[in-house]
């Protein structure tokens, strides 16, 4: 498959965190590249994997810019420019609305917080929401939704006030088989809206994850000679989806190399 990787788009260097006497990430360097296909907008899809209690919600937060790293820096954009708060989309399991507006009145919020005319704000948002199954939804209340279209409106919210950038942390969890599918669905498209557009995605389905993600990045810790855990996270492994011929194909799950690389990422985890 033709592809090609130009500029760094998102650059994590030297992260560390320590809470309390707890090294929770150490050293942390990691980059996303811009990927370009020939004919095809095509953004980012990493997969963001690691045991419970490693450090991945503590990273996203840092690579968010909502906590502030001990050490390093999180760069983002083309040129790169350290991370703040509002560049990059954070959805997370509580999918924060506000109660006592509608869809349309959570969403024009967030237009307007990102400076879209005013005059442009209402079409740009009903285009958004049709692309996700929500036209019908304009005019409902949260409350009135499910937790499926709560998590579309919260998706949508962040994509409209961020800067090509989206966190998700479980986008997955608690949905049945028909939703994540769906979820996978609208992330693989929100991925080919602009060629910057780059989605990460911190989840325990490796399946679901790696059925979606151009690349995967698994946190871990290094093990001394007695193979005890150093404490301090950071990307372990990283996998390349697109050379392994698994990127960006509706029927990549179908493939045995699927099912290889599954099995790989979770013999990982017992070691990490
Ligand atoms: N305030 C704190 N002080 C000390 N340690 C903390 C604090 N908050 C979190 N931790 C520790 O940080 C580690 C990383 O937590 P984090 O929430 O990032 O894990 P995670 O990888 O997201 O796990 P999960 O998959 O279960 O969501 C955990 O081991 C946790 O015990
Ligand atoms: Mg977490």
């Amino acid at each position: 498959m033709s592809y090609e990787l130009r500029n760094t788009i998102l650059k994590v260097e030297n992260v560390s965190l320590k809470l309390g006497n707890n090294q929770i990430l150490k050293d942390v360097n990691v980059e996303v590249k811009d990927v370009v296909r020939p004919g095809l907008t095509q953004g980012q899809i990493v997969g963001f994997l690691g045991p419970s209690g490693i450090g991945k919600t503590k990273f996203f937060e840092i690579l968010a810019g909502i906590a502030p790293a001990d050490t390093g820096q999180v760069l983002l954009g083309d040129p790169l420019t350290p991370v703040k708060i509002g560049r990059v989309g954070v959805v997370q399991q509580s999918y924060p609305l506000f109660k006592h507006r509608t869809v349309l009145g959570n969403l024009m919020v967030a237009a307007r917080l990102k400076g879209i005319p005013s005059g442009e704000r209402k079409d740009k948002i009903v285009e958004l929401l049709s692309g996700f199954g929500l036209e019908n939804h304009l005019n409902h209340y949260p409350a009135e939704l499910s937790g499926g279209q709560k998590q579309r409106v919260a998706i949508a919210q962040q994509l409209l006030c961020s800067d090509h950038f989206l966190l998700l942390d479980e986008p997955f969890s608690g949905l049945d088989i028909l939703m994540i599918e769906k979820v996978c669905e609208m992330l693989r498209s929100i991925s080919l809206m602009h060629e910057h557009n780059t989605i990460i995605v911190v989840s325990h389905d490796i399946e679901a994850t790696a059925s979606i993600a151009d690349t995967l990045w698994v946190m871990g810790r290094d093990r001394d000679d007695k193979g005890e855990p150093i404490p301090g996270s950071r990307i372990k492994h990283t996998f390349n989806l697109v050379e392994r011929g698994l990127a960006w194909e509706e029927n990549s799950m179908a493939k045995k190399d699927f099912h290889e690389l599954v099995n790989e990422v979770r013999g990982l985890f017992k070691l990490l």
